[in-house]
């Protein structure tokens, strides 16, 4: 439990490679996973070509680590290799809908953040990028992803060239309900985000962006409406494309 207390994401690393055993041991036991069925709906993209870096970071809104890790994983909802088996064995497969791609989804993540805990474990680095489900078409195209597989997670990785502090966490109380949901008073978060808050590089974050509150900083620059309505056609589309949707 301990270094999970300690862990913090990383996206500084050393030119040191990563053994191919080790990233191997590390991506066969995060299958043992729970999954769906058994089914292990997901498959994982390995990049280690510099070329291929280059062609996916602009997808990646170009972030460093994509290409100074040694390591970059693309994680797919994948209904493709099982509904392949099911054809294949005289079985016809009812898999191309929303249902599945959440099912997939739910997989892909549970091995996903699997393998994240065991590198970092063993002492590792990962960073998680949210760009994966930004410009989903570019990663389609570039890593060639059949019918029925979507990418939903991107994980650099690599030995840690920095130590960055720890950021903080809401008090447990804020997300922990005890046998229904309840909500919150304005009490409630002016004490549960009252740390966060009171943060000096918080503060400083909103000092810098001109904003009023720390929140104003999440909705009105980092995850705004508008961006949030455009990327979510996007992906609505390429679900499409691949079959998840009709
Ligand atoms: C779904 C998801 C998307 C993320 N996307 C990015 C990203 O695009 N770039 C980045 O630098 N960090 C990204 N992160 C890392 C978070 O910023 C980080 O986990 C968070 O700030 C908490 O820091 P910690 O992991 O060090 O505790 C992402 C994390 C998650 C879970």
């Amino acid at each position: 439990m301990e270094y999970v207390k300690q862990r913090r994401t990383i996206r500084k690393y050393q030119a040191r490679d990563i053994e191919p055993a080790l990233l191997n041991e590390l991506l066969e036991t995060a299958g043992r996973a729970s999954t769906m069925g058994n089914l292990q709906l997901y498959s994982v993209i390995v990049t280690r070509d510099p070329s291929m870096k280059k062609q996916l970071a602009p997808a990646h809104f170009n972030q460093p680590m994509v290409t100074e890790a040694p390591v970059m994983l693309t994680f797919c909802a994948d209904f493709h290799r099982t509904s392949v088996w099911c054809e294949q064995r005289k079985a016809t497969p009812g898999y191309e809908n929303f249902l599945s791609f959440l099912n997939a989804s739910i997989d892909t993540l549970l091995y996903a953040q699997t393998f994240c805990t065991l590198a970092e474990e063993k002492g590792l680095g990962i960073c998680y990028l949210g760009t994966t489900i930004y410009q989903p078409d570019v990663l389609i195209d570039t890593l060639k992803l059949p019918q029925l597989v979507m990418p939903v997670a991107t994980v650099t990785v690599g030995y840690p060239d920095e130590h960055p502090d720890q950021p903080d966490r809401l008090p447990m109380e804020a997300f922990i309900h005890d046998e229904t949901y309840h909500d919150y008073t304005p009490a409630d978060i002016d004490r549960l985000y009252a740390y966060k808050e009171s943060l000096p590089e918080n503060k400083h974050f909103v000092e810098i962006n001109h904003t009023e509150t720390l929140a104003q900083i999440f909705t009105d620059i980092r995850y705004t409406k508008k961006d949030n309505e455009a990327m979510s056609a996007t992906y609505l589309a390429a679900l499409k494309r691949q079959g998840f949707l009709k």
